[in-house]
């Protein structure tokens, strides 16, 4: 696959020289001439090109974060799931190239993209203006809000920002919920772990005194786990939307992206997909 690439890149390049040389004198004094860097006209037009003529994208993703994505065992073998996965599996479609699916911590998430491990992810991701320096995003194709989840234990111990002052506060490291509990909650420790099922086990044996999650994540493990509840405490974040996220510079990709993404809000499959994860997050 590797040695795939590499012949790849090489054609493009050549392709690149030769058109290059075609063009008028004019046209090659941009300034950047041997630094390495590419047209930006070129390498957009490449990454979707270079996609198709693979036959296959390759998306990463965090699955620990039912419904969005989660494994699950499914005619005895286990399987990643969740409308996040079916919205990858329509772009795939839309492109008609096969979807090949990595599954990482959410903080290793930016990283392999940036690294070209991974063509796109798609993991609840928010377009947050900090990581839109780094990265390109789709329109946003979901929203939720934010929820503190407490031990029912505590319920009636837990019921400002305040009462959770010098207590430890989990988030998964590397999301937003991490910069809300340190921006919000100053006054808790944030404990920052790398995925949401431990942090769930953190609440469990007492090492954390609260948790800051999305809701539809927190409806799929309090389901689960009747000895989690909602605090009665508001956090003032707003609405975070997820999108999904491409390497910078790959405005074609994104263009086609949001087309199936338009083609999904509209005709309410995403809405259908949702319903669906939900139903395997209760089986
Ligand atoms: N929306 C939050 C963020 O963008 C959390 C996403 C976490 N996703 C996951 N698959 N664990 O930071």
């Amino acid at each position: 696959m590797y040695k795939n690439k590499m012949v790849l890149s090489v054609i493009m390049s050549l392709a690149l020289l030769v058109s290059a040389c075609g063009t008028k004198p004019a046209e090659q004094t941009s300034g950047n001439a041997g630094s390495g860097e590419q047209p930006a006209a070129a390498t957009q037009a490449s990454k979707l090109d270079a996609i198709k003529k693979a036959g296959k994208i390759i998306v990463g993703t965090s699955a620990d974060y039912p419904p969005y994505e989660f494994h699950k065992e499914i005619d005895k073998k286990d399987q990643i799931v969740g409308f996040d996965i079916e919205i990858a599996k329509e772009i795939a479609k839309d492109l008609g190239v096969t979807l090949e699916m990595k599954d990482m911590k959410f903080e290793g998430l930016l990283p392999a993209l940036e690294a070209g491990n991974i063509d796109f992810i798609i993991s609840g991701m928010t377009p947050t203006p900090e990581r839109q320096k780094s990265v390109d995003f789709t329109k946003i194709y979901y929203t939720a809000v934010q929820r503190v989840v407490v031990r029912a234990d505590d319920k009636a111990k837990y019921t400002t920002v305040d009462s959770l002052k010098g207590q430890k506060v989990g988030a998964q490291k590397g999301a937003t919920q991490e910069t809300i509990v340190k921006e919000q909650m100053p006054g808790s420790e944030v404990k920052a772990i790398g995925k949401i099922t431990d942090l769930i086990m953190e609440m469990k044996t007492k090492k954390i005194e609260a948790l800051v999650v999305e809701q539809p994540v927190a409806d799929a493990f309090l389901q689960k786990n009747p000895d989690l509840v909602y605090a009665d405490i508001k956090l003032t974040t707003e609405d975070s939307g997820s999108a999904i996220a491409v390497k910078k510079g790959s405005a074609d990709l994104v263009e086609a992206m949001n087309k199936t993404l338009d083609r999904l809000i509209s005709d309410k499959s995403i809405d259908k997909f949702v319903t669906e994860a939900n139903a395997l997050v209760e089986q």
